[in-house]
């Protein structure tokens, strides 16, 4: 058997618990110090959306994997691979993906497992599903970004709390004679492990350190400036390209202060850039999934679109997926 030379993306969807909720609407239901002028002026957040605490990742994620796999028109027994990215898993395990194949009632046998690296996930798991397609080992992955965020946020500290919302995006990734996939990049630099983690654990039953997410936000807007234009450049030139033959910029939703610091240095306008951080917050590894089925949905996106992905997040990681729609 010989190997396809390509993978492609077959199908979007994605999916948002609930009704979106203002900023002075979260402000004043759990009474945090800010003001929606604060959050306007340093984020760019209007809008979020919270699970309630009976609705896990893997909920999320099927809403947003059965609107993937209609796109694509494909059955969920089709799907030989799933690949979730959460940093906000159902259990300690079983995998979210592995419940996430069960809710979808696939039951042929194929890999299911997550990957964690919080806001690159969806980036990295891309990246994997692409090298397993490519080499012929499976033929149809789901791979998906599915986060309940709100569940590690410490509402009495404002300088993050405002920040995220929960959400699921997904895409099916196929094995294709047509180029989809034109370079990806991942990286990694753990020594920056303390300026953005949950620097806890469960033990004997208990929570052992602090369970809530803790962030140095300056340390961070630095660093995801400097390597988001980066890693966008590496793979523009790994597929031996320009930042002007993009038709569309999806970088990681976090804050609109940093896409606009993107694309200015990519040399973009900002009309090329995805922007969702408006009204869904920092959705973590399901922002761009979520930015992508937006843009696809809304029109924006089109059959042979050159788009660029590119996330970073907690490790630190980062990386970036360009692709041929
Ligand atoms: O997915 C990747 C993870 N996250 C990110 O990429 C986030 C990166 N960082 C950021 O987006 C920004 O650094 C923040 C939005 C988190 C903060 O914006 P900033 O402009 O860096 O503000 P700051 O932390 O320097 O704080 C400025 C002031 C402080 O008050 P003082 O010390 O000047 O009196 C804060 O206490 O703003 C205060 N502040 C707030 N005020 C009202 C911090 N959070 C809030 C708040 N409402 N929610």
């Amino acid at each position: 058997m010989t190997a396809p030379t390509h993978s492609r993306i077959t199908g979007t969807g994605s999916f948002l618990p609930g009704e979106p909720i203002s900023n002075d609407a979260l402000i004043a239901g759990r009474g945090i110090e800010s003001s929606d002028a604060w959050i306007v002026d340093r984020t760019g957040i209007r809008f979020r959306h919270l699970a309630t605490d009976d609705v896990a990742a893997s909920d999320l994620a099927l809403v947003a994997c059965q609107r993937a796999l209609a796109a694509a028109g494909r059955q969920p027994n089709d799907v030989d691979l799933v690949i979730v990215a959460t940093t906000t898993p159902d259990f300690i395990f079983p995998s979210t993906a592995a419940l996430l194949q069960a809710k979808l009632g696939i039951g042929n046998g194929g890999a299911a497992f997550d990957l964690q690296a919080v806001c690159s996930g969806f980036v990295y798991a891309l990246n994997v599903a692409d090298k397993f397609v490519r080499s012929g080992s499976h033929k149809c992955a789901l791979v998906v970004g599915a986060e309940v965020f709100s569940r590690i946020l410490d509402w009495n500290d404002r300088g993050t709390c405002v920040l995220f919302g929960d959400g699921a995006g997904a895409v099916v990734l196929e094995a294709s004679d047509a180029p989809g996939i034109l370079a990806t990049a991942m990286h990694a630099d753990g020594s920056h492990h303390g300026i953005l983690a949950v620097p806890g654990q469960l033990c004997g039953g208990k929570a052992i350190g602090d369970p809530f997410l803790r962030m140095d936000g300056q340390a961070v807007f630095k660093f995801a400036v400097k390597v988001l234009a980066e890693v966008a450049r590496e793979v523009l030139d790994a597929a031996n390209m320009t930042a002007d033959q993009l038709d569309w910029l999806i970088p990681h939703q976090a804050n609109v202060r940093i896409l606009q610091a993107t694309a200015k240095k990519l040399h973009l306008p900002l009309e090329k850039c995805v922007v969702t951080v408006d009204r869904h917050g920092n959705t973590s590894s399901a922002s761009i999934p979520l930015a992508l089925d937006e843009a696809v949905r809304s029109g924006k996106v089109g059959a042979g679109d050159t788009v660029l992905l590119e996330g970073v997040g907690g490790g630190f990681t980062w990386g970036a997926a360009l692709l041929k729609f």
